[in-house]
């Protein structure tokens, strides 16, 4: 009997990190962007990510998808740990999906064939199935009757969807989304945050950066404040947007759940505009 020799690994799944964040740094030459971030986030949970231009939300999830190399720091992603020097980039990668404010489609070829074309080059799947995965996916975000057209043809949000359905595509275990509703006319926004909810009610692993401070109170697990490089403030949604503790945030949401408000501190005109006296 030796029912300790091979003890069973820990479980997977079901509230297991699906990204675990620690000591997170990353300079651009003398500019440190991000200070010391710990992060988990766990498997199924949304986490949005919010906070000011140039808090460093991007470069965070570039960090996740290893678009930027982190300085110091380690970010384990599923059961690869992305900052191992040894780790197989292209492998660990390949869990994860990624949604850009720029939904990045290739203009010169249909919806369809811009979701086949990394299943078949990059996962070797055979056209038949590169193809009824795709079609799938379209289905999912409510275009599969758009497989043909072009990008050109479709409206931004529609175009969103594409890219959104592309990242489906290769079966991701967890999708990080940059500001996905930011670049759309407003009247297309509510699309591109319903198929994101359709998924987080799917169960799929969300890090989402987002000003959409409605969407992160309907959807989030867990939303995350960032300013200055920093985690300021971490919590429920009624916790930071509705009782956020510190100033930066209270500062940060009236300034987006009322931007047209004037705020104590804005000046005008603003100080880069202000002419010297003569
Ligand atoms: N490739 C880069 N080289 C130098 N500085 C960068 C680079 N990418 C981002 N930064 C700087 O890092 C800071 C954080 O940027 P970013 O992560 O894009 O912020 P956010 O997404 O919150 O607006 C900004 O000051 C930005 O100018
Ligand atoms: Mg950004």
């Amino acid at each position: 009997m030796s029912l300790t020799k091979n003890p069973t690994p820990a479980p997977t799944g079901g509230g297991a990190a699906a990204i675990s964040i620690r000591g997170l740094v990353k300079s651009f030459g003398p500019i440190e962007v991000l200070k010391n971030i710990d992060l988990e986030v766990g498997a199924g949970e949304v986490v949005c990510v919010i906070g000011p231009s140039g808090s460093g939300k991007s470069t965070l999830l570039r960090c996740v998808n290893l678009l930027e190399e982190p300085t110091a720091g380690t970010i384990v992603v599923g059961a690869h740990e992305i900052t191992d020097p040894d780790v197989d980039i292209d492998q660990a990668r390949r869990q994860i999906g990624m949604v850009f404010q720029q939904f990045n489609l290739f203009a010169h070829l249909s919806v369809l064939k811009n979701l086949t074309i990394a299943q078949t080059k990059v996962l070797k799947r055979p056209v038949a199935e590169a193809t009824r995965v795709a079609m799938a996916n379209l289905d999912r975000v409510g275009l599969a009757h758009r497989a043909d057209a072009f990008p050109a043809q479709l409206s931004g949000g529609q175009q969103q969807r594409v890219a959104i359905a592309r990242s489906l595509s290769m079966d991701p275990e967890l999708m990080l989304f940059d500001e996905p509703t930011s670049a759309l006319d407003p009247e297309l926004v509510g699309e591109v945050l319903a198929v994101m909810k359709g998924l987080a009610k799917e169960g799929m692993t969300m890090m989402v950066v987002t000003h959409e401070m409605a969407f992160a109170k309907d959807v989030a697990d867990r939303v995350v404040f960032m300013d200055g490089g920093y985690i300021v403030e971490e919590g429920t949604p009624q916790q930071v947007i509705g009782d956020p503790q510190h100033e930066r945030t209270k500062s940060f949401l009236a300034r987006v759940l009322n931007p047209t408000a004037v705020q104590e501190g804005d000046q005008f005109p603003a100080p880069d505009q202000k002419t010297e006296p003569k």
